[in-house]
This record gives structure tokens, C-alpha cells and sequence, in this order.
């Protein structure tokens, strides 16, 4: 079958970029992170300069792991994996362009604009109403280049990875217009559309399906194509993918609500976000497996391959976050978890242990195949950074599960007489030496990105791991 059909050349010049993108854009974001974690050891930091200070910081950081570091990451694979399995070309190298170049425009205005104080204050979704519409017209953009290219496509088949990819970007799309809806006062201010419990609801419809849609989701489509070629097994169940699809994406849609237990929100559409938020667990456990049981008969590689410890790592920390995520979900625990770094280390779980990992192991497999090089140039530096990033991440989450239990704990210990036992200043010396730990773990990482942005300009630099163009169109 693939040998009878012409294989054409791929636009793999966004794909470079955007991968470049990625690492330049995790270095960054991941650096703000650590500012911040130094900031909640030592609060002078902002040194009383109002751009620095950590509520205009703070959005930075999400937004640049988020849509700079993540989102690259996302862009380049997908139009990777688009391409190769559609066995087409990006419909326009144009359009290409504009969408890699337009992406870091909005970037860089994004983040000036937090950093002047401008924003929505919808989590995840702060820029102005001017800076929404040019995130969406790009998105329009993408969505064109990623379909169009899949109806281009010279087999019947499209591999369940585009699948992953297309409900990414179709659903990000949906709930971005939809909770950006805003009535503009002037150029840098607008009122949202929607008022009261009906805002918070769709704005945490549209942060629950960010977590959903662009950290799972997307993601998961990553792993469906990478952990397959690393093992050089096929997926272990192409059926289950299937199953894993649209379980999935059926059920993310409704679990939002979960992000409002115990608020005005009417008290059954929370304990529907509940209910579906319980349901999930067997979705993402269902993909989990699947990746894992690719291995089968291959675990030994492990050993050697430090690639395939990213992949597979990632997928262990995925069944870590999405069984927590649920168990959080459940009203009683969330009385206990909302609020504290207990949510902290949760993120940080599915960020650092999923999302960065699984970005990282497909960077690494992808760059020596984009720049026609024989292997990355160290591979005694990925297995640093691969004991740096889950050793970093253990640290993150360990700190985090202990200051947020004992935070929650000490807000709800009252006395005989009914006053509360702990002044909420006590709680925040009580968590001090997480915080110091958790900048400790988060350094640590950031420093691997470091090495990992080192190994990757050796390996583009170094002409004697080149290898002859062509032989690699189609790996
Ligand atoms: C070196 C790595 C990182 C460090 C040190 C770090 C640190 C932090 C800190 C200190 C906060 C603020 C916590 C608070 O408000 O109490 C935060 C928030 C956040 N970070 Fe990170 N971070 C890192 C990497 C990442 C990555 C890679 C992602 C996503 C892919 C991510 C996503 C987030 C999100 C979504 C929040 C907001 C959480 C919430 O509102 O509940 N972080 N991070
Ligand atoms: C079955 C899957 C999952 C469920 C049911 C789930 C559930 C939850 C719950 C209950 C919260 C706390 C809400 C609160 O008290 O405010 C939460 C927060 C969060 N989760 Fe998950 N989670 C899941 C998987 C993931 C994954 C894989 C990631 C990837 C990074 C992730 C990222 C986040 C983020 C960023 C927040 C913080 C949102 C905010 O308050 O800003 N979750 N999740």
C-alpha cells in the first residue's frame, strides 16, 4: 500500500519552526514559572514594580506554557503527523507562514499587554477583546491548513491520532469564540457578554475543555502517533482508540462545572460536572492503557532508550492526574482541595508529568528526522534531562499535595467555642518550606529545558550527524 503511493513533499519548514518555537517558548514560559515560585518564597520580589508583580505575572506564565510552549508543540506535530499520514502537503506554504509568524506577534502582544495590567480576568482567557479576535482569526487559519490537508489526503483511512488533533482544534475553537463574547468599551477594554452565574459557567465550560481539549486531547494525539513509532510496535488496540475518541470527547464537554462546587451555580449543574468529572476517569484510563500495552514486548527498550522513559513516564503521570482529577471532582474532597496548592500540584501533575514530557519525548524523535541528522547530538544529555524532569516533577507535586491537605486542614480546624483554630497568615507560614521545595523540583525542570534547548542547537550545528535529504521524507 505504501509503496504504491507517491509520497510528496511535505511543508516540514512550519514544522521546524514551530518546534524551535516550542523549545524557545518552554525555556521562557517555564522561567516565569520558577520567577513565580521564587516570588511565593520570597514576596519582595516584585520589587514593588507593578509588572512585576505576581497577578500580571501569573497569567504570563499560563499563557505561555499553555499556547506558546504547549500550543507550539501541538502545531508542529500535528501538521508532522497531518501530512505523513494523509501522505499530502499543507494546502499553502503561505498561509503556513502567516499562521507561525501571526502566532508569535500574538504572543509577544499578549504578554506585554498582561504585563500592563490589561486584562479580562477570565482564567486562561485574559487577553482583550482585540487580541480574541486576532487568536481566532489565526485559529480559523490552522483549522483550515490541518482539514484541508486531511481532505487532500491520498488514503481512504485517517489515523486516529487526527482524529485527536481535529476534535483539538475544532472544540478550542467552538468554546474560545463562544466565552470571548464581549461587549468592547474601548480598544484595550470590554465587558463580557454574559453576567453572574451564567459567565462563570461558560467560562469554566471553556477552562475545563482548555484542560480537556488543548492538554489532553491534543496531546493524546501526540501519543497516539509518537509512542507507536519510539516502541516500533503498531497501538495496541486500534479498536480501543476508537472507543478511547468518542468516549472522550462526549464527556469532557460536560465535566466543567466541577470548577464551581459550593457557588451560586444551581446545585444540580454541579453535581452534574460531578457525575460526568467520576465518569471520565474511565476514558482517560482506557487511553492510558492503550499507550502503555503498546509496549508490550518491548519494555526492555526502557533500559536504553531515554526517549521512550519520556513517553512512557508522561502516560504514567496522565493516569495519575485524570485519577486524581476525578477523585477532586467529588464535592466532599473538593470542600477540602479548592482553593489550596492541593489544585497546584494537580495541574502541575497533567503540565510537567503529561503535557511537558510527552511534548518533549516527540521533540526529541521528531528533530534528528526534521533536520536530517543521524541522532540527537547527546544522548547522555536526554537522559539528564529526563532524571531532571521526573525527579522536578515529584518534587513540584509532592510539596504541593502537602502544603494544600495541611492549608485545607488548618482553614476548617475550629476550636471548642466555634472560632477558627488557625489565622489564615498561620497557614501561609506553614507552607513556606513546600514553597521552597516546590521552587527546588520546578528549577529543576527549567534547568532541563535548558539542556534539552543545548542539545538541540548542537545537534542542528554538528555536520557530521548530517544524513543524506530525502531518505527521511517519509520515516
Ligand atoms: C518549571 C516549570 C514550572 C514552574 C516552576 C511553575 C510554577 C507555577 C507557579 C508558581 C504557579 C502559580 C501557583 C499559584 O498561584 O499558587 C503556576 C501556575 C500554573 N501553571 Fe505552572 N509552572 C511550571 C510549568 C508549567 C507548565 C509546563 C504548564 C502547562 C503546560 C503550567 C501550567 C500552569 C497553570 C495552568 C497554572 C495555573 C493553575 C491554577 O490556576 O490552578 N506550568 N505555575
Ligand atoms: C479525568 C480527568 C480530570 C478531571 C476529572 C479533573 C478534575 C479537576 C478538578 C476537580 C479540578 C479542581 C477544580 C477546583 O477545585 O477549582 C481541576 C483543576 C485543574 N486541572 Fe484537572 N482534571 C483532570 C485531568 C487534568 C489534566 C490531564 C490536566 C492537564 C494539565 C488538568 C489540568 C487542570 C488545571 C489546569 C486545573 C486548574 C484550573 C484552575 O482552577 O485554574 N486536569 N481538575
Amino acid at each position: 500500500m505504501q509503496n504504491s503511493i507517491q509520497v510528496p513533499e511535505y511543508n516540514l519548514k512550519v514544522v521546524r519552526q514551530f518546534t524551535l518555537a516550542t523549545i524557545v517558548w518552554g525555556v521562557v514560559g517555564m522561567c516565569f514559572g520558577v520567577f513565580l515560585a521564587a516570588q511565593l518564597v520570597w514576596p519582595a520580589l516584585s520589587f514593588d514594580t507593578p509588572w512585576l508583580t505576581f497577578g500580571r505575572v501569573r497569567p504570563i506564565h499560563t499563557s505561555l506554557v499553555i499556547f506558546a510552549f504547549g500550543g507550539s508543540a501541538l502545531f508542529a506535530t500535528s501538521f508532522y503527523i497531518v501530512q505523513r499520514t494523509s501522505y499530502a502537503r499543507l494546502p499553502s506554504d503561505l498561509m503556513a507562514s502567516i499562521f507561525f509568524w501571526g502566532w508569535q506577534v500574538l504572543l509577544v502582544l499578549i504578554v506585554i499587554s498582561y504585563a500592563m495590567g490589561s486584562t479580562t480576568s477570565k482564567e486562561y482567557a485574559e487577553m482583550e477583546w482585540s487580541l480574541s479576535i486576532v487568536l481566532a482569526a489565526l485559529w480559523l487559519v490552522y483549522t483550515w491548513l490541518f482539514f484541508a490537508t486531511i481532505a487532500r489526503r491520498k488514503v481512504a483511512h485517517i489515523y486516529v491520532a487526527n482524529w485527536f488533533y481535529g476534535a483539538f482544534i475544532f472544540v478550542t475553537a467552538m468554546v474560545f469564540i463562544i466565552n470571548s463574547a464581549a461587549v468592547p468599551v474601548t480598544l484595550t477594554k470590554s465587558y463580557s457578554a454574559y453576567s453572574g452565574a451564567t459567565d462563570a459557567l461558560i467560562q469554566w465550560w471553556y477552562g475545563h475543555s482548555v484542560v480537556g481539549f488543548i492538554l489532553s486531547v491534543g496531546f493524546l494525539g501526540m501519543m497516539y502517533y509518537f509512542v507507536p513509532k519510539q516502541a516500533d510496535r503498531p497501538i495496541y488496540s486500534y479498536r480501543l482508540s476508537i472507543v478511547h475518541f468518542w468516549a472522550i470527547i462526549s464527556i469532557y464537554i460536560w465535566a466543567g462545572p466541577h470548577h464551581l462546587h459550593y457557588t451560586a451555580l444551581p446545585d444540580w449543574a454541579q453535581s452534574l460536572g460531578m457525575v460526568m468529572s467520576v465518569i471520565l476517569l474511565a476514558p482517560s484510563w482506557g487511553g492510558m492503557i492503550n499507550g502503555m500495552m503498546t509496549l508490550s514486548g518491548a519494555w526492555y527498550k526502557l533500559r536504553y532508550d531515554p526517549i521512550l522513559r519520556f513517553l512512557v513516564v508522561s502516560l504514567a503521570f496522565y493516569g495519575m492526574s485524570t485519577f486524581e482529577g476525578p477523585m477532586m471532582a467529588i464535592k466532599t474532597v473538593n470542600s477540602l482541595s479548592h482553593y489550596t496548592d492541593w489544585t497546584i500540584g494537580h495541574v502541575h501533575a497533567g503540565a510537567l508529568g503529561w503535557v511537558a514530557m510527552i511534548s518533549i519525548g516527540s521533540l526529541y524523535y521528531m528533530i534528528p528526522r526534521l533536520w536530517h541528522r543521524e541522532s540527537m547530538y547527546s544522548t547522555k544529555l536526554i537522559h539528564i534531562h529526563f532524571w531532571l524532569a521526573t525527579v522536578g516533577t515529584v518534587m513540584y507535586l509532592a510539596a504541593m499535595w502537602v502544603n494544600g491537605i495541611s492549608q485545607g486542614l488548618m482553614w476548617r480546624a475550629i476550636n471548642q467555642d466555634g472560632t477558627l483554630s488557625y489565622s489564615f497568615v498561620e497557614t501561609i507560614g506553614a507552607s513556606h518550606y513546600g514553597y521552597v521545595a516546590r521552587l527546588i523540583g520546578g528549577s529543576l525542570f527549567a534547568f532541563g529545558m535548558i539542556l534539552f534547548a543545548i542539545n538541540c542547537w548542537l545537534t542542528l550545528r554538528d555536520n557530521r550527524l548530517a544524513q543524506p535529504q530525502g531518505d527521511l521524507q517519509h520515516v
